[in-house]
């Protein structure tokens, strides 16, 4: 076996928060107590929380004295106009609308273009961006390249949007019920995958032909950039700023949550050319998250968003951000845990079907993996498969499955350190080495939507 180098660490640690890992049986007596459902434990009975990498980022010093300088004034405040320049800077476009966080500014947004029978394509739409389309009546459409759902093609840029789909698309629906095109960087809800420039390039054209407006949701923005500047020809001694600088001005403008690549627990903003729409949603934050100038958001947050992005784009940074998913996979690889590759940039995607092939869908053999984890190791991971995205056809009441059957362990930014990863490693080692004890599971209760949040189980 090569040996597999870890990244380095591009900070030391100034604040530390305990952890404890939870005795067996207590991790026992929590996934009873909380019907097998991983969400339904108390965040002080995980030991490593791989949940999410959404709030969960460690701030840094600087962020934490912007902290303190936040101005809480009600209008105008200075830490505003501070955080409305960081946009601006990083992003390049005229307005800069906060929310609270991400899927505030995508209804709002919406709210302002999106109308009933109205379509919104994108490469996949992430659930929030999905609700918020369909909550208007309208239809999100995801046209991804065929790739991006075969776990073992090693395409560069497995997020990109197939342009020959998105041009039958407009073609047949017509530009007057497209209000806008999207593009997710990374691709969350596809393995975390980036999005190539040429390609951002081919959708603008495609988009500006057609004059239907161009919208980035641009949560992993940094990490994608990082992508390009590793894969794509071209791009190899451009700074991650200017690459992102270069993405951005092929678009319109974006949405963008910054509990993601702002590096901070709570926040998320809107930035746009068009100053008639930009007032428009102005009017509608007033009614629901707050005056232009704060927009749901604390003075303080503001500050920690415009430090934040000016760290993210740092490329020892990212080199260690998407160095620690590389350098999780390559573990997993030694220990013959299956998962999707390329490993993305914010997360690993485990195949849960390969690794407990004894399970049928039926019983949810991603599901039970989660659980096996937290059962094992007192580790928090999500389930992507059967029970977030499956259905049932409302004819026959037969189950219908999602094509991958997946868990992501999301890595929370600059938060964990190397030792964790490998203990995480070696806990799906174990799982993997007595596969048959993984028992699968059926649904007691579930909510009607959404249910992977608050449905119930037992073990089969
Ligand atoms: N868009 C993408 C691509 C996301 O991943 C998320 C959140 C949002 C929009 C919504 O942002 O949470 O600030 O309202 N993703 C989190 C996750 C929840 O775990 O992947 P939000």
């Amino acid at each position: 076996m090569p040996d597999i180098h870890p990244p380095i660490e591009p900070f030391r640690i100034k604040a530390v928060e305990p952890i404890r890992r939870p005795a067996r049986p207590e991790r026992q007596r929590a996934l009873k107590a909380a019907g097998f459902n991983v969400f339904g434990i108390p965040a002080e009975k995980i030991f490593i929380d791989l949940l999410t990498d959404s709030g969960t980022s460690a701030m840094s010093d600087a962020q934490w004295a912007g902290i303190m300088r936040g101005d809480e004034s009600y209008a105008g405040a200075r830490s505003f106009f501070r955080f409305e320049q960081a946009v601006r800077d990083q992003f390049g476009f005229a307005h800069v609308i906060p929310a609270h966080q991400g899927r505030a500014a995508e209804r709002i947004l919406f709210e302002g273009l999106v109308k009933k029978g109205d379509f919104v394509p994108s490469n996949i739409h992430f659930d929030t961006t999905r609700a918020n389309v369909e909550v208007r009546g309208a239809k999100a459409v995801d046209l991804v390249i065929d790739e991006a759902y075969n776990p073992d093609s090693d395409h560069p840029f497995k997020g990109n949007m197939d342009i020959a789909k998105l041009k039958g698309f407009i073609a047949r629906r017509g530009r007057a019920h497209i209000p806008l095109v999207m593009l997710t960087i990374t691709n969350n809800s596809g393995g975390g995958q980036p999005v190539s420039m040429e390609n951002i390039r081919q959708v603008s054209a495609v988009c500006r032909k057609a004059r239907i407006p161009f919208f980035f949701d641009a949560c992993r923005f940094a990490e994608n950039a990082f992508f390009i500047r590793q894969r794509e020809k071209g791009y190899g001694k451009k700074s991650v700023a200017l690459i992102a600088r270069e993405m951005f001005s092929h678009a319109e403008g974006a949405t963008m949550s910054a509990k993601k690549d702002a590096l901070v627990n709570i926040g998320g903003f809107i930035t746009l050319n068009d100053a008639e729409l930009a007032k428009k949603l102005k009017n509608i934050l007033i009614i629901g998250e707050g005056f232009p100038t704060y927009g749901g958001l604390a003075g303080r947050d503001l500050e920690a968003i415009a430090q934040g992005l000016s760290e993210v784009v740092d490329e020892e940074y990212l080199a260690y951000r998407t160095g620690q998913a590389a350098y999780l996979g390559a573990l997993l690889d030694r220990v013959g845990v299956p998962y999707f590759k390329p490993v993305g940039g914010h997360a690993v995607y485990l195949l849960a079907d390969r690794m407990l092939p004894a399970i049928p869908r039926e019983h949810f053999p991603a599901w039970a993996l989660t659980v096996a984890l937290y059962r094992e190791a007192g580790v928090r991971s999500v389930e992507i498969g059967g029970v977030m995205f499956g259905s049932k056809d409302p004819r026959t009441g037969k189950p219908i499955f999602p094509q991958l059957e997946m868990v992501r362990l999301a890595i929370p930014r600059r938060v964990y350190t190397v030792s964790h990863l490998g203990y995480v490693a070696d806990a799906l080692g174990s799982i993997a080495a007595k596969k048959t004890k993984v028992r699968g599971l059926r649904i007691i209760d579930e909510p009607r939507f959404l249910r992977h949040f608050t449905a119930r189980f037992e073990e089969i």
